[in-house]
């Protein structure tokens, strides 16, 4: 995300001018180690709220909850309807999206 400061404001005891253009790599932040312990593990009892996935502030993301409960209801049925659901490629194999806006795979080759 690409933002223009209208104002003079201190972030972390740096001053960014009004006018001054900030690059904001909110995936770089979801792994701050100052903001989340152990970013770089798969922790789902982790507090899901803290993140900035949405971004953050009031043009945080308006689709969210749709976007959480269509993640939520995708993962539990597909648990549930096919339990044997497992890679059938090593996951070094999986070819990750190049790409800083979306993440992603290019396809997931899974076997049951
Ligand atoms: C996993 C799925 C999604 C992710 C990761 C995501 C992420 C984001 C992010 C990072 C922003 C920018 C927030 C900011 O500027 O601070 C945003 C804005 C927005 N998103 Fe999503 N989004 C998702 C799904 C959706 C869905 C399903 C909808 C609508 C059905 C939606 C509608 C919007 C809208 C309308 C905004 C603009 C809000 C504003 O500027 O006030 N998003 N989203």
């Amino acid at each position: 995300m690409r933002r223009v400061a209208r104002e003079d404001i201190e972030i972390g005891g740096i001053t960014i001018q009004a006018g001054e253009g900030v690059v904001l790599a909110s995936d770089i932040g979801n792994r701050d180690p100052r903001a989340y312990r152990g970013p770089d593990q798969l922790d789902i009892g982790r507090n899901p709220r803290q993140h900035l996935t949405f971004g953050f502030g009031v043009h945080q993301c308006l689709g969210q909850p749709l976007a959480r409960l269509e993640l939520e209801i995708v993962h539990s049925t597909l648990h549930r309807r096919i339990p044997t659901l497992q890679l059938a490629t090593d996951i070094d194999h999986v070819p990750f999206k190049d790409n800083e806006v979306f993440n992603g795979v290019y396809e997931l080759p899974v076997t049951w």
